[in-house]
């Protein structure tokens, strides 16, 4: 056991800061499964990917280019169906919800995986912060163009961060949402896993008993995800490490936990960690917030 999985114990379920994605599925069998993850070529997703098609599931990877999708796919033991979504380019989105959409697949978990993090510059495309239209308003238009595709049963994962704390002033800045005033690369990001997590908590009051939704917070990993950190900070991110960090092993297992473990089959709504149920803020919690943002995120994308 890792120094800090031994500090914080396993959880209820027995599962804790240590597990890792292949301990959480083990004797579970996901042939028949079909299971949508976006980010599949790198860091958590890759992860998730490898020991899902691992347990028998089929997996539709997304990534920014089909190209990429099908190299990653190719280095895992099962089937990869691989798509191209670049989450930045709402026609790239909406032409991968019409390509998945004419290959007729019924999706069982939809895991909303991939993620920029912390740009240092404020970076706009089509108007928006980049993080948060990668981030929140891809996965938005992506997400809701397959929820029809969703079995009766079907499961919406998607990555948020303990960083969802770290968010400007009122959790979500409606009045500035490109962040034009007082750009700093955490809050930023805070806003986009803000929106992530409160993406998934209104998308669970929206879904029909039987199928569910939650947010994740996979822990601190060291993973591609810190490309836009000073050079300083990756070296004593990378020293730390080794002490101090999840493995991609241990960072992927929530998300694959929340999507296939029959413990999640009716858990929805909820903030997950270390694979069990964790307490995120206050703004995380606040349906009223939730609900502002799905209003005006349905208009953004409609202008996108
Ligand atoms: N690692 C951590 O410590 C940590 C902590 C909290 C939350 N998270 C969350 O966990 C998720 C996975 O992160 P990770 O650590 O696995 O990072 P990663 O290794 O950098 O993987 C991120 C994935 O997202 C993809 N991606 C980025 N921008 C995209 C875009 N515009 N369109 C399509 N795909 C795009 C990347 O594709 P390319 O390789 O082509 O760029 C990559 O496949 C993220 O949502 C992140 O916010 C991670």
């Amino acid at each position: 056991m890792s120094l800090v999985g031994l500090f914080k114990g396993n959880g209820p379920n027995g599962f804790g800061y240590d597990t890792t994605a292949e301990q959480v599925t083990e004797g579970l069998d996901l042939s028949g499964q079909t299971i949508l993850i976006t980010g599949c070529n790198s860091g958590l997703g890759l992860e998730a990917m490898r020991v899902l098609t691992l347990r028998g599931a089929t997996v539709l990877g997304l990534a920014r280019t089909k190209e990429k999708a099908a190299e990653a796919g190719a280095t895992v033991p099962g089937t990869v169906v691989p798509y191209a979504c670049e989450l930045s380019e709402p026609e790239s989105v909406r032409a991968a919800v019409r390509a998945i959409l004419d290959d007729g697949h019924r999706i069982d978990a939809m895991i909303l995986n991939a993620g920029i993090m912390a740009l240092p510059k404020r970076t706009l495309k089509h108007g928006h912060e980049l993080q948060f239209l990668t981030n929140h308003l891809g996965h938005f238009i992506l997400a809701t163009g397959l929820l029809g595709q969703l079995t009766e049963k079907g499961r919406v994962v998607v990555l948020s961060s303990a960083a969802h704390t770290t968010t400007p002033r009122g959790g979500i800045r409606f009045d500035d949402l490109s962040l034009e005033q007082g750009y700093q690369a955490w809050t930023s990001y805070g806003q986009s896993k803000l929106a992530n997590l409160l993406f998934a908590r209104a998308l669970s009051k929206r879904l029909p008993a039987g199928q569910v939704a939650n947010a994740v917070h996979p822990g601190v990993i060291n993973t591609n995800l810190g490309r836009h950190m000073p050079g300083f900070a990756m070296a004593i991110f990378g020293t730390a490490g080794r002490l101090f960090l999840k493995t991609t092993p241990q960072g992927a297992a929530t998300e694959v936990w929340a999507a296939v473990h029959p413990d999640m089959a009716t858990v929805s709504g909820e903030y997950l960690a270390d694979c069990n149920i964790a307490r995120s803020s206050a703004h995380g919690r606040d349906d009223a917030l939730a609900e502002r943002l799905w209003t005006v995120t349905e208009e953004l994308v409609a202008a996108l």
